[in-house]
């Protein structure tokens, strides 16, 4: 009997710890949908689709600034998404559309869902503009 007590809570102890470790791992449960789809935007935006080589929040580098790209998409009612699938043509800066090109090998490949995501990450920089 005092064995099986033991055993007992050893096991709920473990089960204790379990459920805490999950929390720590996993916090963006707490986030809400918006947040959810900005932080997936960014992850791909600084992971698989490298877009920070060339894009950086609000200075020119080799591609326009994020800001700008937003600010322009909003005036003219762009679809960022569109763009990024080669179904539109480029209204940002068009001189240098050949080197925005060689990505649409990788953006092609992603989901309606990542180019959402995507496309809301660069609304977010108007936000505290
Ligand atoms: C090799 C450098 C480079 C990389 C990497 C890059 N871009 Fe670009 N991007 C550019 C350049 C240069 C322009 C300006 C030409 C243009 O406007 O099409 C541009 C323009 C854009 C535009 C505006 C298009 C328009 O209408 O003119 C969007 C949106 C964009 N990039 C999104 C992205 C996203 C999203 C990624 C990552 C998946 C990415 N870029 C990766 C260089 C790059």
């Amino acid at each position: 009997m005092k064995n099986l007590f033991i055993i007992l809570s050893i096991l709920f102890l473990a089960s204790c710890q379990k459920e805490e470790k999950k929390e720590s791992l996993y916090p963006e449960t707490t986030l809400s949908a918006e947040e959810k789809q900005l932080q997936l935007g960014q992850e791909i935006f600084d992971g698989k689709g490298m877009c920070y080589s060339c894009h950086k929040p609000d200075q020119k580098v080799i591609g326009p600034s994020i800001i700008q790209i937003a600010k322009i998409y909003k005036e003219k009612n762009g679809d960022i998404k569109l763009f990024l699938k080669e179904k539109s043509k480029p209204i940002v800066d068009p001189s240098q559309y050949s080197v925005m090109k060689t990505n649409f090998a990788i953006t092609k490949t992603f989901s309606e869902e990542e180019l959402k995501a995507l496309e809301a990450y660069f609304y977010s920089h108007l936000k505290d503009k």
